[in-house]
């Protein structure tokens, strides 16, 4: 039986443990590059023990951001800084991973942490602002909560192609960087989810109506990462598989698009929700877990490894998730954000009979070797070992 410190192979990679740091945008880019910020923050949590390490949505083309400071890989000269992040990653013992994503009719905004609107998030600036710009989508519908209020573009048949290509230009420079996974967002609102969703896309061609017509801008995108992108690296996809309102994405059509996308070559599905209106039903955001229910489902019945986030950043919840099979990793976001080193936490929570396995071997030396007083020396120690120290021991001498 699996458990959340078991190692994990899909194609040739194999992962030390199933803690996955989830992709969470930044707001921290110049002409969307990556630079000392991504390097720390990202090199940070490789070393604290995640196995698989995203950054944030990397926009394919400059109208795919979030807001004029998020990240990109639309140009050349932006595979510099991926690759000094491949780099430290790699170096602390983790999986560097890349999620390709388009916002659609979810950009041009204001970082929400700098929002002034009543909501405080998600406000959306005109097109005719010095930082905002005309989001695309695939009917002229927009997104409508939260100010997103502003015309938006429906795509010809050929800007959907052109944005595929985007795609598959994008993977090959993730590969030239030293990328080893690649995730393509297809949640939360953005392109990929709105052309799933009936509420965004309100197409008669091909890219819409049916739930296979509205599936075909996921397809053709995978065929065309896939192209470049080799066979021994893992192909995944994050899927707003929910939209949690009755005229929206509905699961059971999820079902059958991730069937579809397994026989184009995707190797594990991370699901997530819609986010295509505010308007949810019962949303479950107080819930522990809430995906992993329906993601367990698709690993069933479609027969494909998955994931989830959402709500598991309690170890023994995490844990519990793997050791039952019912999903194969754990995404965690703010957990990640929060805490640097939660997996050594985790290890620590759940009695792990050598926590310090999951840094690098010189800090784990000392760590291990080096613990006369062990609850002082700085992780979290539990009650009963420190009860165990109350006097401290005799100090070793320092080589
Ligand atoms: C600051 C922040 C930024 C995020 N940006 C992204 C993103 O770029 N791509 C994505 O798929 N999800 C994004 N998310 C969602 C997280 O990846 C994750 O799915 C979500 O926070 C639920 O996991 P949690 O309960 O462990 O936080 C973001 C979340 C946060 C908190």
């Amino acid at each position: 039986m699996p458990d959340l410190f078991s190692p994990f192979t899909l194609k040739d990679i194999t992962l030390r443990n199933r803690i996955v740091m989830s992709p969470m945008t930044m707001y921290n880019s110049v002409d969307g590059k990556l630079d000392d910020y991504h390097v720390s923050y990202l090199g940070a949590r490789a070393a604290g023990g995640f196995a698989l390490v995203f950054g944030e949505q990397m926009a394919i083309t400059p109208d795919g951001r979030t807001t004029t400071s998020c990240a990109g890989l639309w140009s050349d000269d932006q595979i510099e800084g991926h690759a000094r992040i491949c780099a430290i990653v790699k170096r602390m013992g983790a999986v560097p991973a890349i999620q390709l994503g388009h916002t659609g009719r979810k950009g041009s905004e204001v970082p929400p942490h700098k929002a002034t609107n009543a909501e405080g998030t998600w406000k959306q600036l005109p097109p005719d602002d010095l930082d905002g710009w005309t989001c695309v989508a695939p009917s002229a519908v927009p997104y409508g909560g939260g100010g997103h209020i502003y015309p938006v573009h429906e795509l010809s048949v050929d800007e959907i192609k052109g944005l595929h290509r985007a795609y598959a230009d994008a993977a090959r420079r993730a590969l030239d960087a030293g990328y080893e996974w690649l995730e393509m967002h297809y949640a939360h609102g953005y392109l990929g989810a709105s052309f799933f969703s009936p509420l965004a896309n309100r197409r008669t061609d091909a890219y819409g109506g049916s739930v296979e017509n509205r599936m075909r801008f996921h397809l053709e995108a995978l065929d065309a990462v896939r192209e470049v992108w080799p066979e021994k690296y893992p192909l995944t996809m994050r899927l707003g598989c929910d939209d949690l309102h009755p005229d929206g994405t509905q699961f059971e059509d999820s079902l059958l698009a991730v069937r579809a996308m397994k026989d184009h070559g995707l190797d594990l599905a991370d699901l997530s929700l819609g986010f295509n209106t505010d308007e949810m039903t019962n949303p479950p955001f107080g819930e522990v877990g809430f995906m992993v229910g329906r993601a367990n489902r698709v690993r069933r019945e479609v027969g494909i490894p998955v994931a989830a986030s959402w709500n598991l950043g309690v170890p023994q919840n995490a844990d519990r998730v793997i050791r039952e099979e019912l999903i194969d990793l754990v995404f965690l976001g703010r957990p990640a954000l929060s805490n640097p080193h939660w997996p050594i936490w985790a290890a620590m929570e759940l009695g792990h009979n050598d926590p310090f396995h999951l840094v690098q071997d010189d800090w784990a030396w000392w760590l291990r070797n080096f613990r006369g007083h062990a609850p002082s020396i700085g992780w979290p120690t539990a009650a009963a070992e420190v009860a165990a120290h109350e006097r401290p021991a005799p100090q070793r001498r320092v080589a």
